[in-house]
């Protein structure tokens, strides 16, 4: 089973990248999912059943969420009928929408993906490792193949979690500060882990802004407008095989893909 992970998907830029770069890799890494953090598509907070869709008819198969899920209050509508939509595990009970799903393609064993929320510095949400160890226990009993999207700020957080869940998953990525870290791994126990995919965007910018109104903001601590970005658009994330006799990584590889350049 070869899986695609993207990390956040940043407005129009981020979405472009995905609609022109996703062919060819499902081609060159002949993919059997892909599943992509949708958490910033709609102009950069949030997201709407608009751009949700644009990247569903890209090739994206299943979308997961963060701390930006309520920015667009069309979110709601994705909740109410979309079953490729996924936000975070750890919300209260009684939160709209799905905290994993079971995909199933034709010919492909089903695979479960888990979205989280970590707690270090953002919003206290109820406790992930306890949400995600019962989660994939009860998920086990259906499949192996097991992916989490870690929604989180400090990698502590995201290595201690797949520690924890080392052996019980297929592949823990981390996903939310949209600076791809350099340590792919996989653990031990047969898990795969990348502390951060990165984002899908444009990368002339501070994590996906245009660059002044951020340095201001940090300069005067005045409030300023956050325009998306434009210039030097990357896919980012990571590329996974899993073994789909027992759900362990068999390879994890970094992707950090530019989209050329239109004169
Ligand atoms: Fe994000
Ligand atoms: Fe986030």
């Amino acid at each position: 089973m070869k899986v695609l992970f993207i990390g956040d998907i940043v407005g129009q830029p981020g979405r472009r990248a995905v609609k022109e770069l996703l062919p060819k890799l499902r081609q060159q890494h002949r993919l059997n999912l892909v599943v992509a953090n949708g958490e910033n598509s709609a102009g950069g907070s949030g997201i709407t059943p608009k751009t949700a869709e644009e990247i569903f008819s890209s090739g994206v198969d299943i979308l997961t969420s963060g701390d930006h899920l309520w920015d667009q209050k069309e979110v709601m509508e994705l909740f109410e009928r979309e079953r490729r939509f996924v936000r975070p595990l750890n919300y209260p009970p009684g939160t709209p929408g799905q905290g994993s799903i079971v995909f199933q393609a034709d010919g492909l064993p089903p695979v479960a993906i888990i979205n989280l929320q970590g707690r270090t510095f953002m919003p206290p949400l109820d406790n992930p490792f306890h949400c995600a160890l019962a989660e994939v226990e009860r998920l086990r009993r259906t499949t192996s193949l097991i992916l989490i999207d870690f929604h989180a700020e400090a990698t502590s957080e995201k290595v201690a979690l797949a520690r924890l869940l080392d052996g019980r998953v297929s592949a823990l990525i981390g996903t939310h500060t949209h600076v791809q870290t350099a340590d792919e791994q996989i653990f031990p126990g047969g898990t795969a882990f990348l502390c951060d995919a990165g984002f899908t965007g444009p990368h002339e910018s501070v994590i996906g802004r245009e660059i002044e109104p951020v340095i201001k903001r940090f300069m005067t601590s005045m409030p300023q407008k956050f325009e998306v970005a434009k210039g030097r658009i990357l896919l980012q994330g990571a590329v996974l095989e899993i073994d789909d006799t027992n759900g362990l990584a068999i390879r994890i590889e970094r992707v950090s893909e530019p989209l050329p350049k239109v004169c």
